[in-house]
């Protein structure tokens, strides 16, 4: 056997026994690499006479084209291997149950807030909005807040810097201002509405994101309120005291929670007046329609003279009522969520525990899914 036979045969076996790639890899740089066997036998090449090199060069490049070809098929079947081995061990097994699925979940605030519009709107009141970012006008001056008045320090505002005008605008504080919006487009449509003879009352309630610098268990700089307001003449406290009695009952699916005003100040109403419900705080928790305590749950009152004068409407014709519900906090309440703060935590654990089904029956107290 001549030296470059055997060196076939030897390759050809170390090929075919190469266990992975790596390996095969190993004998392709020691054979065929810029100083592999194979290679530094080709640069001798250039040395011989041209006879030699005729006999030799086709037995040396024999060897090479040998060797890269087993090379190349015992790549090949390393590869087929390799990938049949990965198909049988990652084999679908289509018998076993899919993997948890995870499910969204309702935020209880939006849960509370629709259960709050299905009880309004069944009492006639419709939907109105307003900006977050508010001027000074809608959220204090028009509100019966005058300009440097203490009472504006009740709110720990976030102003906004100055703008051109040197207006310094604010998060909103409260839903009141939208009060304003409201009667102000009231005011606007009201001559062609009378010559219609149509004078319909304002009944709405203005669901939305407010702001106040403060953070504690029962505080977060972003809450929710929810508004109401009625304008009609003839208005008075009876009616404020009736729909704020309706809602309780139906919102907390007790048909009989008995309620209480107590005399409060308010800017923008006069009388003012915060409205407490009968509970039971003896377990820890609170519940509504039983026991002997009073929890407060809304403020409220008949709408400021100047506040209509404001937005252009006549006290002498026009009365109305307002109230402000915490939305975030009535929820604590019906769901029994201990502290505000986890609520905007966005800690999808909490979110698992007290969110709500998307797909829940309907609930027979408000008709809503
Ligand atoms: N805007 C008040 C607040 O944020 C809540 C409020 C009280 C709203 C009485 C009203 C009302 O409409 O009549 O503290």
């Amino acid at each position: 056997m001549t030296d470059l036979t055997r060196m076939e045969a030897e390759l050809s076996a170390r090929v075919a026994a190469a266990a992975d790639l790596a390996a095969l890899e190993a004998i392709r740089v020691e054979a065929l690499g810029k100083t592999g066997s194979i290679s530094e036998l080709l640069k001798t090449l250039g040395k011989l006479t041209p006879e030699e090199r005729r006999e030799q060069g086709p037995k040396i490049n024999g060897l090479r084209d040998a060797v890269q070809a087993a090379i190349a098929a015992r790549k090949d079947a390393l590869e087929t291997a390799a990938l049949d081995a990965k198909l049988a061990a990652e084999r679908v097994d289509l018998s076993l149950p899919p993997p948890p699925e995870r499910r969204g979940r309702v935020h209880p605030t939006m849960q509370v807030l629709d259960e709050m519009i299905a009880v309004f709107a069944d009492m006639g009141f419709s939907l109105a909005e307003g900006p977050d970012i508010e001027d000074d006008f809608h959220n204090f001056t028009a509100l019966n807040f005058p300009p440097k008045h203490p009472a504006r320090e009740m709110h720990d505002t976030f102003w906004l810097p100055e703008d051109e005008r040197g207006e310094r605008k604010v998060l909103r504080t409260h839903t009141s201002p939208v009060q304003i919006r409201t009667m102000q487009r009231l005011n606007e449509k009201l001559p062609s509405w009378i010559a219609n003879g149509q004078e319909p009352p304002i009944r709405v309630i203005v669901p939305g994101r407010t702001y106040r610098s403060d953070s504690d268990a029962t505080h977060t700089p972003m809450f929710h309120q929810l508004e109401g307001l009625v304008i009609d003449r003839d208005i008075h406290m009876g009616h404020l005291k009736w729909t704020l009695d309706q809602f309780i009952a139906r919102y907390f699916e007790t048909p009989m929670v008995e309620s209480r005003f107590r005399p409060h100040h308010f800017p923008f109403t006069e009388p003012s007046a915060e409205m407490d419900v009968k509970c039971d705080r003896s377990g820890g928790d609170v519940k509504i329609g039983q026991g002997n305590d009073w929890m407060e749950i809304v403020g409220c009152g008949m709408v400021h003279p100047n506040v209509l004068r404001n937005c252009g409407l006549d006290p002498d014709q026009w009365q109305g009522f307002a109230f402000g519900f915490g939305v975030d906090r009535l929820g604590m309440l019906k769901y029994g969520m201990p502290d505000l703060r986890d609520m905007f935590a966005g800690d999808t654990r909490w979110l698992d525990h007290y969110g709500f089904s998307a797909f829940q029956a309907p609930n027979p107290a408000t008709g809503l899914s």
